[in-house]
């Protein structure tokens, strides 16, 4: 068999179709798994707590076998072609593993040596361009045990960094990060992205997959709730109505009887469930000032990707399964 080669066109970096894994004592982590990542996306992988995102990835990258299904990666299939294929895929996944006696400048010589593709001559400046990517320069003497989670992470982050990389695989890269590293890593991520690198990253931090990704998938013990790009998955959960107005008693009645749900009145403020199916918003706010309610603000609040999830799911996003 020849090598990977390098400039395969591939429209999907990551495709699964039915992967599974049932681990030993019963345990079904990751249930029937069809994923498909496209090329050039930053793809959040989204789920709570215990809900496979890891041990997808271990199956992705080839640490673990799938109980059953495929996967493939730039167009291969993994666990069979990983050995050509994970060269032009750098991973961070839970927990890099990391020589606590060693800086964290020589934990990336270590670490690149290993690598027969790498050319020694030019060792020491791909890791201090790696350590400089990450924001590690200051700290890359320092004995990698004496590192903080967040610094950790970064250095694990570096470690997938050291080569130019097709695919990125990140289990949860902001993990153990202060709000400040969180940002540094999210415009990483960006530029990364930017450059062309197709980015899979898994997180539990709805708020995070929106900011920084174009597409994303939702998973809910082991099982794929919803694919697609953010924009989408986000406007398939319809917004709450919001209507302020110094009416707010006959806003409600009025509103109830053009079928607006679960309405809630704070003081001004009169929100509510729009109706399934056809009614217009323009249509409500008609009737309501046929019924001489005074609107002062009428509006439809954007929906988030965590309404799509309590939509999608019945449950808030940090239930465990
Ligand atoms: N080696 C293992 N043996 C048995 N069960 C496992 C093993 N690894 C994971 N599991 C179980 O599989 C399920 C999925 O775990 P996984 O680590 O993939 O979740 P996750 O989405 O990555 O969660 P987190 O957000 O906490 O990282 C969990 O119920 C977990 O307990
Ligand atoms: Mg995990």
């Amino acid at each position: 068999m020849s090598a990977v080669d390098r400039d395969a066109v591939t429209d999907t970096v990551i495709e699964t179709r039915g992967l599974t894994k049932r681990f030993r004592g019963g345990q079904l982590a990751v249930d029937s798994l069809d994923l498909g990542v496209p090329a050039g996306s930053v793809f959040g992988f989204l789920g709570p707590n215990g809900s496979g995102k890891t041990t997808t990835i271990r199956m992705l990258m080839g640490l673990i076998a799938p109980t059953s299904g495929t996967a493939t990666l730039l167009g291969h299939p993994v666990p069979r072609a990983a050995r050509s294929v994970l060269p032009q895929v750098g991973a961070l996944i839970e927990g890099p593993a990391l020589y606590g006696f060693l800086s964290g400048r020589d934990n990336l010589i270590r670490y690149d040596s290993a690598d027969p593709a790498a050319d020694p001559h030019t060792r020491r400046a791909r890791v201090a361009a790696a350590l400089d990517r990450v924001g590690l320069t200051a700290a890359g003497g320092k004995k990698a045990k004496a590192y903080s989670l967040g610094m950790k992470q970064r250095l694990g982050l570096a470690s997938a960094l050291l080569q130019p990389r097709r695919l990125l695989v990140l289990d949860e890269p902001t993990n153990g990060l202060d709000p400040q590293g969180m940002r540094e890593i999210r415009s990483l991520v960006r530029e990364l992205a930017a450059d062309g690198t197709t980015v899979f990253l898994s997180s539990h931090l709805l708020d995070e997959i929106e900011q920084v990704c174009t597409h994303a998938a939702v998973m809910a013990r082991g099982r794929l709730v919803v694919q697609g790009p953010v924009a989408e998955l986000a406007a398939g959960a319809r917004g709450r109505l919001v209507v302020t107005t110094p009416d707010p008693a006959r806003a409600a009645r009025v509103l109830k009887e053009h079928g607006v749900t679960d309405l809630a009145v704070a003081q001004e403020r009169v929100t509510g469930e729009l109706p399934p199916g056809e009614i217009e918003p323009a249509d409500l706010n008609a009737a309501l000032v046929r019924a001489d309610v005074r609107v002062r603000s009428f509006g439809v609040e954007r929906a988030s990707l965590e309404d799509a999830f309590v939509a999608l799911t019945g449950e808030g996003f940090d239930v465990t399964g």
